[in-house]
């Protein structure tokens, strides 16, 4: 009788992909995914524990997960929480049978094993002794064009809040020749947007030596068929400049460099140990400003880290201004298990970083609002993603990863779902674009021709 599964995950882009490669192994070991819990087998829960609570929260799914357990089922947890909470998942939740990092998920055949000879808590707890990756052939990817590769697991930089170093182990970078069989396959099965990912992405570096991050995704973009290449995340302090050159020299490369700096002063930078200034992350936005392209950046910030003053928070707010982003992602800090920060005061009042938090986001989509209007008028291009039927739209994504909602002319057809086509812009908001297919462009023959890059500046 064959088994089932159903899988639940939390996270990045790098815990959804990795359950791609758990769906495919578990689907090579005999089993078969299903989308209603009731009718699986084995639910797996792929956890993550970058912010606030996230272990309640963990703790809250399975209670309501155990009102199944009268009917058989074997429970999983795996990805960040799995990692930190460890032994103690099968204390609080007896229930649960696998508990497993992201760093040992190459075993989860043999666990599955075991976990069909009947044993009840099976671990996977590798923590930052391995060396190995979890490369897969198996992959399944959900999405036929836009597609994940991990060029690099792991991180080594220890920044004082984050959990990351705990939970996904040390730094291991993949060959520069895995990858790009792994990307040429991807091509061939139709992918045309291939996003590189790493919890450090620039920090990549290849272990047989042949080549460095920039010459990587200069080689990817090269592959026949690819149309976009990204890369996320981006580390200040791995930053180089030969990143922007690729960029302006290859224009599959995609115009958008996520870079987050956490803060403007260097004082919490210091804190933070985020090993940068402000002058010196400055400094790489002025090589992105001055590129031929116009690339847009997109960062993260904490709000209220320990000791953080007004005056501190000032100069975050100084530095949206000087660099003008494209998009913010903006979190109040929260202590997390086993990191630095833990142990310094959380000084600052919820109050104080609640407020910190408006007025950053508030000033933020001000500049949005300013600065994605540098499009009006002209034409970006998009791979299709969605129909929005209830507002008669179409929504793409631009090279920038910016959305893009857009008609078609009267009596043109809907282009298909991962075509590529000019849209000329004529509205824009502080998030998205919102134009008109270019009349006349038939998306399949212009998927197959690369429309040349606007360049702005
Ligand atoms: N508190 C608040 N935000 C955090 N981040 C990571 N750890 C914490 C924490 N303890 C944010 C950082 C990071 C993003 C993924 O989450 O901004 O870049
Ligand atoms: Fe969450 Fe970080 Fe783990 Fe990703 S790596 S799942 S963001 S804790």
């Amino acid at each position: 009788m064959s088994k089932t599964f159903y899988i639940e995950t939390f996270g990045c882009q790098m815990n959804v992909h990795d359950s791609e490669k758990v769906i495919g192994t578990l689907e090579h070991e005999g089993y078969a995914q299903v989308h209603d819990e009731t009718a699986a087998d084995l639910i797996l829960y792929n956890t993550c524990s970058i912010r606030d609570k996230a272990e309640q929260k963990v703790f809250h799914r399975l209670n309501e997960y155990k009102r199944m357990q009268g009917e058989g089922k074997k429970f999983a947890v795996i990805g960040c929480v799995a990692q930190q909470e460890g032994e103690r998942i099968f204390e609080r939740a007896p229930f649960v049978s696998i508990v497993a990092g992201s760093a040992s998920y190459r075993n989860l055949p043999t666990m599955l094993e075991r976990l069909e000879a009947g044993e009840t808590r099976i671990t996977g707890l590798d923590d930052r002794q391995t060396d190995e990756t979890f490369d897969t052939e198996f992959t399944v990817r959900s999405n036929p064009h836009r597609g994940y590769i991990t060029i690099i697991e792991g991180c080594d930089k220890f920044c004082a809040y984050c959990v990351v170093p705990y939970t996904r182990g040390k730094e291991r970078s993949r060959t520069s020749a895995s990858v790009l069989v792994e990307a040429r396959r991807m091509a061939d099965e139709g992918h045309t947007d291939i996003q590189l990912l790493g919890q450090n992405v620039n920090s990549w570096r290849d272990p047989s030596g042949r080549m460095s991050f920039a010459e990587l995704l200069t080689e990817v973009g090269n592959i026949s068929g690819i149309r976009r290449v990204r890369f996320t995340t981006s580390h200040p302090r791995d930053f180089t400049r030969d990143i922007v050159e690729a960029i302006d020299a290859t224009p599959t490369i995609c115009d958008h460099i996520h870079l987050p700096v956490q803060s403007g002063s260097s004082s919490v930078l210091h804190t933070m140990s985020r090993e940068y200034t402000r002058e010196w992350y400055l400094e790489r936005m002025s090589w992105i400003h001055s590129a031929k392209r116009d690339i847009s950046i997109t960062s993260d910030m904490i709000v209220g880290f320990p000791g953080e003053t007004d005056a501190d928070f000032e100069q975050t707010i100084t530095l949206l201004d000087a660099v003008r982003y494209d998009g913010v992602f903006a979190f109040k800090f929260s202590p997390r298990p086993n990191t630095p920060a833990v142990n310094m005061a959380d000084s600052i009042s919820d109050e104080v970083k609640n407020e910190r938090l408006r007025i950053l986001n508030d000033r933020q989509r001000e500049i949005q609002r300013e600065h994605y209007a540098r499009h009006l008028g002209h034409n970006v291009e998009v791979m299709v993603e969605s129909y929005n039927q209830a507002r008669g739209q179409i929504v793409g994504r631009s090279s920038q990863n910016k959305t893009v909602n857009f008609t078609v002319p009267i009596g043109a057809s809907e282009p298909p779902i991962g075509s590529y086509l000019p849209i000329h812009i004529t509205r824009t908001q502080p998030n998205c674009l919102v134009g008109e297919a270019v009349a006349g462009v038939d998306p399949l023959q212009a998927t197959h021709q690369p429309q040349p890059f606007v360049v702005l500046n």
